[in-house]
């Protein structure tokens, strides 16, 4: 049993009383959303009712769930915190680095040779404090918490967008930031804006074509990419249990396109069928204990428009197959109007690829759908037109459709099994051909489209939809062909129609599985050694940052003005500096390359103030540290959007800035500055960032007594002699305070506050 039943009951032990001072304490009926959240409280019992949109609100999560690339400086911060284990249930996954070109075993023996130094320090490192190890070939995060560790009522925070997979077996799965991943290990709690709530209503039952999938597409056709944004949606009606968990996990998975906080739905007959037809009777039966409250109340259900802030209805049984696409998942197509749109746009007719699976779309449903799709073209004598992948989801997914005879099928159409890793469909696909930049297309059952997602080829035109329909897309080759209504010529030149899909929600024989590849930590982890080659450029050991000298700061150099958009993409870039995420020191030299220095107008070209001399922002900023000088940083609105990214915190507090004065902040940067012990400040008086010259001099004064509410001074030494001195803000409380004391919020927590 790889899951903590014991955790489970405790959780379901306290529910049904957190529930009801819930609902004393909104003074209404409860959606799901609302019950799973007031029941993990940090502080308890509610005790009043949250705003929502509006109050943050600190939770405890049950799990943590992390992903090879992410983990890894979640897991560097987490041994800064002295802890000997880790506080919740947490689980490493080897899904991400593992590159799709030939094939399954020759892939993953690639990657483990490739990445043996990060997997070394991954399995090391939990086999240490504590945490559930995922190997490499044993399936991607979501799908192995969907069938493993998610349950309904539960709430976890994973380090992916897509973490919200879990929500199909009613679970609040939220995607998050090594940072929170590293406080919820170490015991802290986790802060979100109480979310808004979008209801979506379900009526009537799929058919023929239709999926599950094809919910999702349509939502996302109608609430576009940000329309969920600060909103779980919560799905609900007959039309909803009648899905199966995995769909609904499809579902769940993908409203991280439309923006979603996370989705979710209630526990139902189909949850309990799942749950025991993975192994897991004493949660099923645990979960009907409870039943009534792991799902909304039904007052909520029979009156949404006065529970949810937005809702949304569809009727499945008039729902089409939905095609999205290209370039972005909202572009939302029925089946029936796809065919014109190829036409109209110009897009690549021909069909180059068709490819099934991911975290999105591998449940045994899919596989065994889609493989009714290629066994027809087996038996009608078609030659699928188009290359075909299958990427399982995990490995039990993948040696259960084995035994049961489908991977076999694909491999008769000519299709080629992938290994069970996230492959395409987050870019690591070498996809022959595609440096070319040729224009094509390619269909996917995987999540995301953007330009460039699959295969780096900003020419591909990709589009999402079931694993049905891209099978059967593949099959005929080309982009307007409508499996409902269309026939096409086999090799004996006869016109034949596919019928329609067939599957099993589940196999008759069970899910079986050889190894798992799992691996169990050590009971006690305390003579673990954790594995870190010290001449590895891509994973390095932290040092814990200094404590503050107690002192104000003075003498302090301006590292460089900021202009216009600063998000943490500018401060910290992604894309080939990713391999350096678990090395701090190496990462660091992509600090704010992407800023547009305010005085000259570029990027990554600042004023050596030692020297006179202008240079690349990391080098002068390293130049500075070299001589124990610190510096600040200015910016302008909303500093550090963007992406949750903890790097863009750590690496100016790692090369020496000792302060980012802003006009204002993207609140997620700002906590993150503070737990690393830098001081995030704004001006009082935005105009003030016009007083800023590009040789001055800093001082930051009143940090003697620096508390809550009151601001501090900041003085800029103008070389001409001359000075202004001007009023800088913070929303540092008591505690965060201490972590700047510190030096890091970790800091704090090893010594014990
Ligand atoms: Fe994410 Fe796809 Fe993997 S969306 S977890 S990349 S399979």
């Amino acid at each position: 049993m790889v899951f903590d039943i014991e955790m489970i009951k405790a959780v379901y032990a306290s529910f049904p009383a957190k529930i009801e001072a819930a609902r004393k304490a909104v003074g209404k009926p409860l959606t799901l959303t609302e019950k799973i959240l007031y029941a993990h409280l940090s502080q308890g019992d509610a005790s009043g009712a949250y705003a929502r949109g509006k109050d943050y609100v600190d939770f405890q999560p049950d799990r943590v769930a992390m992903q090879d690339a992410t983990a890894q400086m979640a897991l560097l911060q987490f041994m800064q915190a002295g802890r000997a284990k880790v506080a919740v249930p947490s689980t490493v996954h080897c899904d991400h680095l593992i590159q799709a070109e030939v094939g399954a075993s020759t892939d993953l023996e690639k990657a483990k040779n490739k990445n043996k130094e990060v997997y070394d320090f991954l399995a090391s490192v939990s086999n240490k404090y504590g945490l559930g190890f995922w190997k490499p070939g044993a399936g991607i995060i979501h799908q192995v918490v969907l069938e493993n560790y998610a349950f309904p009522g539960g709430m976890m925070i994973g380090t992916d967008s897509h973490t919200p997979n879990a929500g199909g077996l009613g679970m609040i799965a939220i995607g998050v930031g090594g940072a929170d991943a590293c406080d919820v290990m170490a015991g802290l709690p986790w802060e979100l804006k109480f979310p808004k709530l979008i209801g979506v209503k379900l009526t009537g039952k799929l058919s023929g074509w239709t999926s599950a999938k094809d919910v999702i597409l349509k939502v996302a056709g109608i609430l576009t990419v940000k329309g969920g944004t600060g909103n779980i949606v919560e799905y609900f009606g007959e039309g909803a249990n009648s899905l199966s968990a995995t769909g609904k996990g499809t579902i769940c998975n993908m409203g991280a396109e439309i923006g979603a906080t996370t989705s979710i739905f209630g526990y139902d007959e189909k949850s309990e069928a799942y749950l025991r037809g993975t192994g897991r009777e004493e949660v099923a039966d645990l979960a009907n204990g409870i039943r009534e409250h792991l799902t909304g109340d039904p007052e909520v259900y029979a009156d949404p428009a006065t529970y949810f802030d937005q809702v949304i209805e569809i009727n499945l049984s008039e729902l089409e197959p939905h095609i999205n696409g290209p370039f972005t998942p909202d572009l939302a197509w029925p089946l029936s109007k796809f065919a014109a749109a190829v036409k109209e746009n110009g897009w690549p007719q021909k069909l180059e690829v068709g490819l099934i699976g991911s975290c999105t779309n591998s449940s045994y449903e899919d596989i065994s759908r889609a493989a009714s799709l290629a066994q027809q073209a087996v038996d009608k004598k078609l030659t699928a037109k188009s290359e075909y992948t299958i990427t399982p989801g995990s490995e039990q997914v993948r040696y259960t459709v084995e035994r049961d005879g489908f991977l076999g099928v694909f491999e008769n159409m000519g299709g080629v099994v992938l290994a069970n890793a996230c492959g395409p469909c987050i870019g690591q696909w070498a996809r022959h051909g595609a440096e070319k930049q040729e224009k094509n297309s390619i269909i996917t059952s995987f999540n995301r489209n953007f330009a460039k997602r699959a295969d780096g080829n900003p020419n591909t035109h990709s589009f999402v939809a079931s694993p049905e329909i891209v099978t059967a897309m593949a099959i005929a080759g080309d982009l307007t062909f409508n499996p409902m209504t269309d026939s096409l010529t086999n090799e004996e030149g006869q016109a034949v129609k596919l019928d329609e899909p067939q599957g099993l929600e589940m196999p008759t024989k069970g899910f079986a599985v050889e190894d798992a590849g799992y691996q169990a930590p050590a009971a006690d982890g305390s003579s673990v050694e954790v594995i870190v080659d010290p001449k590895s450029d891509r994973l390095q050991l932290l040092d814990p940052f200094a404590a503050w000298e107690g002192t104000d700061l003075t003498g302090l150099k301006l590292l460089i003005k900021a202009q216009g958009k600063c998000t943490t993409d500018h401060i910290s870039m992604a894309g080939p500096w990713l391999r350096f995420r678990g090395h701090l020191d190496n990462i660091s030299n992509n600090m704010l390359i992407g800023a547009v220095n305010a005085f000259n107008g570029e990027t990554n070209k600042v004023k050596n103030q030692i020297t006179g001399e202008y240079g690349e922002v990391p080098a002068v900023q390293r130049q500075y540290k070299l001589h124990n000088i610190g510096s600040v940083v200015v910016g302008d609105e909303n500093y550090g959007e963007g992406s949750s990214r903890e790097h863009a915190a750590m690496e100016p507090r790692f090369l020496g800035v000792r302060a980012i004065l802003v006009k204002s902040f993207a609140r997620i940067h700002e906590t993150n500055l503070k737990k690393q012990g830098m001081l995030a400040l704004t001006f009082d008086n935005p105009a003030d960032y016009d007083l800023i010259k590009e040789d001055d001099s800093i001082d930051i004064l009143g940090l003697e007594t620096f508390s809550p509410g009151s601001p501090l001074t900041v003085v800029l030494n103008h070389t001409d002699g001359t000075k202004d001195s001007i009023k800088v803000n913070h929303t540092y409380n008591e505690g965060q305070i201490g972590w700047f004391k510190a030096g890091s919020a970790l800091n704090l927590i090893k010594a014990g506050k």
